[in-house]
């Protein structure tokens, strides 16, 4: 039976990709701090699913994920989803500081776990680690500093360890998902950003991606293009680009 953990497992694209793997008939160790969700997860497929109460942002996380880990008897794929995210043109400090702490900080404690994991353990198999980053890290966004800024970071560390695997000959694989916008609880109820994708439509990409071990997958396709072409402007014309949407915190 394959194995898959799903870190940020209790909402959203992780917790329906968590559900999509259950089904398929794969061992699934999900974790998040909202308990109560997990375990509804889990009544689902009792026989399937194991669940670990993980915040990535403690000190404790690695050795809780290595726990769960052994919980389902292995990995043969990590999927990093935690994550937060909000519009703050104000420049908060309190969101500045919690979006590093869960999408830099807590991402480094459980990819390098991870990683150590995969390295140690003698198996015939390749590890995988995937984790769902943003379009917003391919660019500096304004209305969203710290969070394109905290998703670039995830990108590149994952660019940096698959160059440090290679040098130490650790067998294992990475995947950087880049979702645009997807109709979740992060979007904190903006309904009027562009090219909005539901769960139903965004998540079987997503699964495609994993299952192909596919190195960067835009989500969807029409993202990769926008990419393309933001990435081509010239810092002088990127810079006069005022994005503005309605905002709202939960
Ligand atoms: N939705 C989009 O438009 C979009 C676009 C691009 C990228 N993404 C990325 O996709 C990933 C999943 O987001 P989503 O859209 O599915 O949002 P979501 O529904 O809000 O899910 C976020 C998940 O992260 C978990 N999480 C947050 N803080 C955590 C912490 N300190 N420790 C452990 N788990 C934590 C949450 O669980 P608990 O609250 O229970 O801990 C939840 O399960 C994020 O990395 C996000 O940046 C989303």
């Amino acid at each position: 039976m394959r194995k898959i953990i799903v870190i940020g497992a209790s909402s959203g694209i992780g917790r329906q990709v968590a559900l999509d793997f259950a089904r398929g008939g794969w061992r699934v160790g999900i974790a998040a701090r909202s308990e109560e969700r997990l375990k509804e997860m889990k009544s689902q497929y009792p026989d399937r699913i194991a669940y670990s109460v993980i915040d990535v942002t403690a000190d404790d996380a690695p050795r809780r994920f290595l726990d769960l880990i052994e919980l389902i008897d292995g990995m043969d794929v990590l999927l990093m989803s935690a994550g937060v995210g909000w519009l703050n043109p104000q420049l908060q400090n309190d969101i500045d500081t919690q979006t590093v702490a869960v999408n830099c900080s807590g991402f480094v404690r459980i990819i390098d776990a991870a990683y150590n994991n995969y390295k140690s353990t003698a198996s015939a198999d390749r590890g995988h680690i995937a984790a769902i980053t943003s379009v917003a890290g391919t660019k500096g966004i304004g209305i969203a500093a710290s969070y394109s800024a905290s998703k670039r970071f995830q990108s590149t560390y994952i660019d940096a360890l698959e160059q440090l695997a290679r040098q130490e000959g650790v067998a294992v694989d990475f995947t950087d998902l880049r979702p645009g916008f997807i109709d979740t609880p992060l979007l904190n109820g903006n309904h009027d950003l562009p090219m909005t994708m539901s769960l139903g439509y965004a998540v079987p990409l997503v699964e495609r991606a994993i299952l192909h071990r596919r190195r960067v997958a835009y989500i969807d396709w029409r993202w990769g293009v926008v990419t393309a072409l933001w990435r081509a402007l010239p810092r002088a014309a990127w810079k006069r680009i005022g994005l503005t949407v309605n905002q709202k915190r939960t």
